[in-house]
């Protein structure tokens, strides 16, 4: 029972955790599987000539910030953070790509049907006369691949991440989340329980009346419980704040 709840509650944890859903052209991607964890980012490099780049970014796991950057001195100097994406050269000189989102993030499809999420809002590029922009084109693949990079034209300072991956295939229209799913299971997991429960009280153990019910014992106390959790926790509030009390008056 405790295990059922447990079960119960991590799906819903799920079904609210997955926000990171795009649509474009009426097709829907979700990219919750491309986040890394918070102080993480996909790391890319871009060379053309003798110089290189890496590339950071982080869909769906928030913006970079300092918690990510704090290596790069030069990143905080410049106020370049927070942001969807950085770019640092081989001296360490640090570029906001794009703006933290969700500012200038748009979707649109592209002419194969693929997601093309744009970044957009980075900080102005010199040669080509415009701020810079990161397109993330996602193909669908079973197998996740690793996102190269490129830019798309030549000095333009629009750059494109190319990435085969299972999160660039379309969720099905009308598809439930995995959140939901395991809930509906759990419900009629409950359902069965209780069902075959009385069935089994009332036709095996000659039960009658509310003792029918499996594990009665456990449900009817069930309210009594959260209510003693929640005088529990009240008595442990007061007496803290109390404490507090006390302590600034000595
Ligand atoms: C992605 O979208 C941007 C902005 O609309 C566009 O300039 C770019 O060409 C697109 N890339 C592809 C591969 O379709």
């Amino acid at each position: 029972m405790k295990l059922f709840i447990l079960a119960l509650s991590l799906a819903a944890l799920v079904v609210a955790d997955s926000t990171c859903v795009f649509t474009a052209g009426g097709k829907t991607f979700d990219l919750t599987a491309l986040k890394k964890n918070t102080g993480e980012a996909w790391d890319t490099i871009y060379s053309t000539g003798t110089d290189s780049w890496h590339f950071y970014f982080q869909p769906c796991g928030g913006n970079l910030d300092s918690t990510f950057t704090g290596k790069f001195q030069d990143c905080t100097d410049k106020a370049q953070l927070p942001a969807a994406c950085i770019q640092i050269d081989r001296y360490g000189q640090c570029k906001r790509v794009a703006a933290a989102t969700p500012a200038d993030t748009f979707t649109t499809l592209t002419t194969e049907g693929n997601l093309n999420l744009t970044y957009g809002g980075g900080a102005y590029c010199m040669g080509a006369a415009h701020n810079r922009q990161i397109h993330i084109v996602l193909t669908c693949n079973q197998v996740a691949g690793e996102p190269t990079i490129r830019e798309d034209p030549a000095g333009s300072c629009f750059y494109t991440v190319d990435w085969a991956h299972p999160a660039g295939c379309v969720v099905p229209s009308g598809g439930m989340s995995f959140g939901w799913i395991m809930i509906i299971i759990m419900l009629v997991c409950f359902v069965l329980y209780i069902v075959g429960g009385m069935a089994f009280m009332k036709f095996k153990k000659g039960a009658t009346g509310k003792e029918i019910i499996p594990n009665s014992a456990f449900w009817f106390g069930l309210p009594g419980l959260c209510w003693d959790g929640m005088k529990f926790l009240f008595h442990l509030c007061t007496f803290c704040c109390r404490k507090q009390g006390y302590s600034s008056l000595a």
